[in-house]
This record gives structure tokens, sequence and C-alpha cells, in this order.
């Protein structure tokens, strides 16, 4: 069965713009997983523009299954092993980003990355390396030993969302899915997804995680949270 993970990143975009407590990830992130979601996923970013230490903190002593999205350095790798989370998702991170703008480059953090791979998996933390979708870089995520892959799926959704041509970038993303898989790693998808992008992914079999955020928030100020998760996981569920 397909799973579907919700980034909560931006409830606490919103919380933050006047500096309260409302609304609540920790309670959103509750309400996700009662209405379908299989896990959350937040992103603890090095200047905290949105999840802070203390929503890390709060979601970690739940049951909540929790993936924790960090930087590639030392010190993030500390906050991960302190507060265990579930499963870890290592992904680039440039300051003036607006989001996460592309893959992990694999080659060159290659000694960094499986030094953190393998003391998060020491801990019986599930990692994921976000990476483009390159047969190359999958090449390095089974030499780095990771449990999974995120494939960054933000070009392929923005081709669908400008109603450009996709089935290129789609084959591409199958092929490194397919080839991901006979490695023995896990894939998982992520980034810019909405219903129709999701819909055309959910098609490729390998693919077993969505990790979708902004989409459904935004969706969910006009329909709900509870109805854009059911209609997600219509496509990925089906
Ligand atoms: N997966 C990863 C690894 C990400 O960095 C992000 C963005 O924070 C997402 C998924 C979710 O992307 P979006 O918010 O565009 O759905």
């Amino acid at each position: 069965m397909k799973r579907l993970g919700v980034n909560i990143d931006h409830v606490a975009t919103i919380r933050n713009a006047r500096g309260g407590i409302h609304p609540n990830p920790l309670n959103i992130a509750k309400q996700a997983i009662n209405f379908g979601a299989d896990s959350i996923t937040i992103h603890l970013r090095e200047d905290r523009r949105h999840i802070k230490d203390n929503d890390l903190k709060k979601l970690s002593k739940t049951k909540i299954p929790l993936n924790l999205e960090i930087a590639c350095n030392y010190k993030m790798m500390k906050i991960a092993l302190k507060n265990n989370p579930k499963f870890v998702c290592l992904v680039p991170e440039k300051r003036k980003e607006l989001t996460t703008e592309g893959g992990l480059n694999v080659v060159k953090y290659y000694r960094k990355l499986k030094f953190i791979v393998s003391k998060l998996n020491n801990k019986k933390i599930r990692t994921s390396l976000f990476i483009n979708p390159t047969i190359k870089d999958i090449i390095y995520s089974k030499r780095i030993n990771t449990n999974c892959i995120e494939i960054h799926t933000g070009k392929i959704s923005n081709l669908i969302k400008m109603k450009k041509n996709y089935s290129k970038e789609l084959k591409i993303i199958k092929k490194c899915a397919i080839y991901a898989n006979t490695l023995g790693i896990e894939v998982h998808a992520g980034h810019g997804m909405d219903y129709k992008t999701t819909k055309v992914l959910s098609k490729i079999n390998e693919i077993k995680e969505f990790n979708i955020g902004h989409y459904i928030i935004g969706e969910a100020i006009s329909i709900g949270l509870k109805n854009v998760i059911k209609r997600i996981n219509k496509f990925i569920k089906k």
C-alpha cells in the first residue's frame, strides 16, 4: 500500500506570522493522521523560519510517525539523534531559497552523507536522501547505504501545472524509481505536488510514499484538511 506523508511546515508559517501559538502544528498533525495521513513531515530549517525546536520536541513525544527533514550537517544530525524521530530525510538547504530547490549533491557530500546515514541507521531511524532523478545519484545513494530515496518532483510538478509536456520527465522518474527499487532502496516522491501530479506519479508502482505539504495546507483553507487528505488519498491508495 502506498503512503501519504503530510508536511505541516506551513501550519507553522501561519502561526509564526503572528508570533503566537495558533494554529498549533501538533494539533494539525494529530488531525492529519486521524484523517488518513500515514506520517507527518517537518523540516527543521537552520533559520527556523517555520518549524521550531519546540515543535520537534513535542511531536517526537507522540506516537505519530514523524519524518524529520534536516540539512546534511553534524549539528542537525545531533538534533535528530536526540529527538529520535521514526524517519529522517536529508535535504540540501540554502538560506536564501524559498523552498528546497533541488536534490542533494550526493557526490560532493558523499562522505558526510555516509557518516550521517550510518549514525541514524545505528539508532534504527529510517533514512532517506532527497535527490534529483538521476541514475548516478541512485548509485551513490546505494553506496551511502540509505534505506530510502525521495525523488525531487519539482520539475514534473511545474510542467504539469504549466500544462506543458511532462512525458520525458515522467519517463526519467519512472526509470529511476524502477532502478532504485531493484537495488533494494525504497522510493518516495516529494515537492510541489498537487492532485494532478499525485495522480500522474501514483501510476508508478515503485513509488511507495508521497510527501506533500504546501498544496495540502493551502487547499485545506478552502475545503478543509479532512477533504483534501481524502481526495489525495484516492489517487495514492486506489
Ligand atoms: N519533500 C521534501 C524533501 C521537501 O523538502 C519538501 C518541501 O519542504 C516537500 C517534500 C514538500 O514539498 P511541498 O511543500 O512543495 O509539497
